[in-house]
């Protein structure tokens, strides 16, 4: 028996698209792959995938009530999976505007569609479906140097408006659920490294800064502590939640792996020092402090306990394991990092996908 589609939105972003190359290579359901190929998805992520009828690529907008009516009805998804977001804390700082109306307004109105369609289904269709909603350890806030990691009963204190506008879509999931019934799981996970991250986020702007010999702007002090996370084991942590979460729980997942920004920025340098070697120039000589980001978190940590012991997941990396590989894969992988910095993949997407309607 064919296994039933799911849907997954933003699975032309960083960790969507992850998610999408992890799940066509260990389940047997197709993906509808919602996303409206902001300036962060690239569908050059998903090349491998081109010709695999399992991954239905379709170009547009959570928000568009129309569009995710009519997906929902033609595919019978068994699953939402919501990774469609605008994620920057930085942009979010300059420009609020989009934020709220993808992670809050297109939230909301995925909600209001998923939970009609849900009304419509029957039997095990409906007792099976489930909508995962993929949010942050940002929406707890800031921690002191010796508070304890962040639980799933943490409370909300989000400082950015990125991670205030992620808060609201987990509340209307939340409320979602307790009001409607709609059968939600909602996972909080720490910051992801890995293949196929923009590079405006802190490990792969480091890596291509110091391979273009440009300075590595480290914010503040540079003492600003973040729990890192291999995006292939946040993935294979999703596909349990998916598969054995409980309707209406929160699962927090971390990667255990705490570190200071400078110690990040550092170990990328020693990396590349052994595997890009330039002679008498160390890449840590490129390190500059810069202005602090306003409203800047000092620490995020994760107790991701929960998720060990119900579901019986953990990662398999640790940090010194995951950033060898990323630094390796963007080593390896130039021509991706040439089309995304180039717009070059904007112009395969014309090509292959403008036009060519869904299946
Ligand atoms: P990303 O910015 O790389 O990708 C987001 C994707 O969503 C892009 O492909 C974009 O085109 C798409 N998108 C944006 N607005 C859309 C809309 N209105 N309709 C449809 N598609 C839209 O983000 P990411 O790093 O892959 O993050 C994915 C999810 O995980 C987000 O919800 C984010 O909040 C969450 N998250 C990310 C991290 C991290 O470290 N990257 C950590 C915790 C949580
Ligand atoms: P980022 O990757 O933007 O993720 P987030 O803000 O969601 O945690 O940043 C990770 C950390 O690195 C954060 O403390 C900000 C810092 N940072 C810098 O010091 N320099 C930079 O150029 C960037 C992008 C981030």
């Amino acid at each position: 028996m064919i296994e039933k589609t799911i849907l997954v939105t933003g699975g032309a972003g960083f960790i969507g698209s992850n998610f999408v190359l992890n799940w066509i290579g260990r389940e047997d359901s197709p993906i509808v792959n919602l996303d409206k190929l902001t300036y962060a998805g690239n569908l050059g992520n998903l090349s491998d995938l081109k010709n695999d009828p399992r991954h239905i690529f379709v170009k547009g907008d959570i928000g568009d009530r129309a569009l995710v009516r009519e997906l929902l009805n033609r595919h019978r998804p068994r699953a939402v999976v919501n990774f469609a977001a605008e994620s920057h804390v930085d942009r979010s700082i300059h420009g609020p505007e989009d934020f709220i109306q993808t992670n809050v307004n297109g939230t909301f109105h995925l909600l209001q569609e998923t939970r009609a369609y849900l009304e419509a289904l029957e039997g095990n269709e409906k007792s099976a479906f489930r909508f995962l909603h993929i949010s942050t350890d940002e929406v707890y806030g800031s921690l002191g140097p010796d508070d304890a990691p962040f639980t799933e009963s943490s409370p909300y204190a989000p400082n950015s408006p990125y991670s205030a506008s992620k808060a609201a879509a987990d509340h209307l999931v939340r409320a979602f659920h307790h009001t409607y019934g709609l059968p939600t799981l909602t996972s909080n996970c720490s910051n992801n490294y890995g293949p196929y991250q923009f590079p405006e986020k802190l490990v792969p702007l480091m890596i291509l800064n110091a391979l273009n010999r440009k300075p590595l702007p480290v914010y503040g002090d540079g003492l600003n502590v973040r729990d890192w996370l291999y995006v292939q084991d946040h993935c294979d942590a999703l596909r349990t939640v998916l598969a054995s979460g409980y309707p209406g729980e929160v699962y927090n997942i971390g990667g255990g792996n705490e570190r200071k920004n400078i110690d990040v920025v550092r170990t990328i340098c020693s990396l590349l020092d052994e595997l890009r070697p330039v002679p008498r120039q160390e890449y840590a000589s490129l390190i500059t402090f810069i202005k602090d980001r306003p409203g800047h978190d000092r620490r995020y940590a994760i107790d991701a306990r929960k998720i060990g012991r119900e579901l019986r997941w953990k990662p398999t990396e640790n940090f010194e394991t995951g950033i060898r590989k990323t630094v390796q894969w963007y080593l390896d992988n130039m021509a991706w990092v040439k089309s995304i910095t180039s717009g070059e993949y904007q112009q395969w997407l014309e090509t292959n996908y403008v036009n060519r309607g869904t299946a």
